[in-house]
């Protein structure tokens, strides 16, 4: 049995993939009565209500369990649970979701989830770590903006990103779990099959819907501020303005084979991604 932490965008594709394999896998998710957890319940994987800081409702969850997908917002308390009671649990693997993690980042999420990994570290169960470059499906963030003003804004400048379709970090992570004695110890960077702008990402959207799409570059606070009055929450906002502009001086800028390789497959491009969403964005 494995199991998934939380039903979000890599946490239920990640699931839905390892149903149509036929392994048994269960998803730990907040509110049952949530489509995506009635989805994966018809397609036969077991359904774990619980949350993420209540470790009884982990270690419920938890049994009878070999491997654990663990992604989730990556609060770290909340994540070191899931850690703690795999151990318990005596889990063989962990296949951890994480991004460009590092203990001195200005971007306090990214120091977090430096904590999970050396965490999951010290607990000794063999692991593997998966470090995503930006999900394509962040651009559905500004689907409203784009589809109201046939425009959108960042700070992330110039910056090319090797952003990478979450589904194909699900099917990573779901190929990882069910198989995992190759990659125990291994730390793999995933991406999409090429670095693409901001001006790409309005190039291929402009195709797609017939109409101009209009890329502006904005300030840190103009950035910021856009996310606040969009309904994101401030600290929230913050880091995702932090990462922009950071990503405007090449923090981004890497792309690798990691996705292919594991997959036998190629990484969906963004236009792929575009088609697969234009509903979203007309
Ligand atoms: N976005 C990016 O560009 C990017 C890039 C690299 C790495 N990552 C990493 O990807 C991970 C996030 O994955 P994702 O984007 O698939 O997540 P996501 O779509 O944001 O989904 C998070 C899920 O966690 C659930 N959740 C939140 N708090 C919970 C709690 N206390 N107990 C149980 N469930 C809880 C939410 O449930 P509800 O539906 O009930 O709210 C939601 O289903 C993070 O580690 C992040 O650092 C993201």
């Amino acid at each position: 049995m494995i199991l998934v932490t939380t039903a979000g965008k890599v946490g239920a594709e990640a699931a839905r993939l390892l149903r149509e394999q036929g392994v048994p896998v269960r998803v730990l998710v907040r509110d049952p009565d949530k489509a995506t957890a009635g989805a994966l319940a018809a397609a036969g994987a077991e359904i774990a209500a619980g949350d993420l800081d209540v470790p009884a409702s982990i270690d419920a969850a938890m049994a009878g369990v070999s491997a654990v997908v663990l992604v989730s917002p990556a609060v770290p308390a909340q994540e070191l649970n899931v850690v703690a009671s795999a151990a318990r649990a005596g889990v063989v693997h962990v296949v951890k979701v994480t991004s460009k993690a590092s203990a001195d980042s200005p971007i306090a999420r990214r120091r977090g989830q430096t904590q999970i990994e050396e965490g999951l570290a010290a607990s000794g169960i063999p692991h593997t770590l998966l470090r995503s470059n930006a999900y394509m499906q962040n651009v559905l963030a500004l689907a409203p903006a784009i589809a109201a003003t046939s425009g959108f804004g960042s700070a992330a400048g110039k910056g090319r990103v090797g952003m990478v379709d979450a589904r194909d970090v699900a099917a990573v992570a779901a190929q990882v779990a069910a198989a995992p004695a190759p990659h125990a110890g291994k730390t793999y960077w995933l991406t999409g099959p090429e670095l693409i702008s901001n001006y790409d990402v309005a190039a291929v959207l402009s195709k797609l819907l017939g109409r101009t799409i209009a890329y502006r570059e904005l300030t840190f606070e103009e950035n910021k501020d856009a996310m606040i009055r969009a309904g994101v929450p401030e600290p929230i906002a913050q880091q995702n303005a932090q990462a922009f502009s950071l990503t405007a001086d090449g923090d981004a800028e890497w792309v690798t084979d990691d996705v292919p390789a594991i997959l036998g497959a190629p990484a969906r491009p963004f236009e792929q991604f575009a088609a697969d969403h234009a509903a979203a964005f007309s």
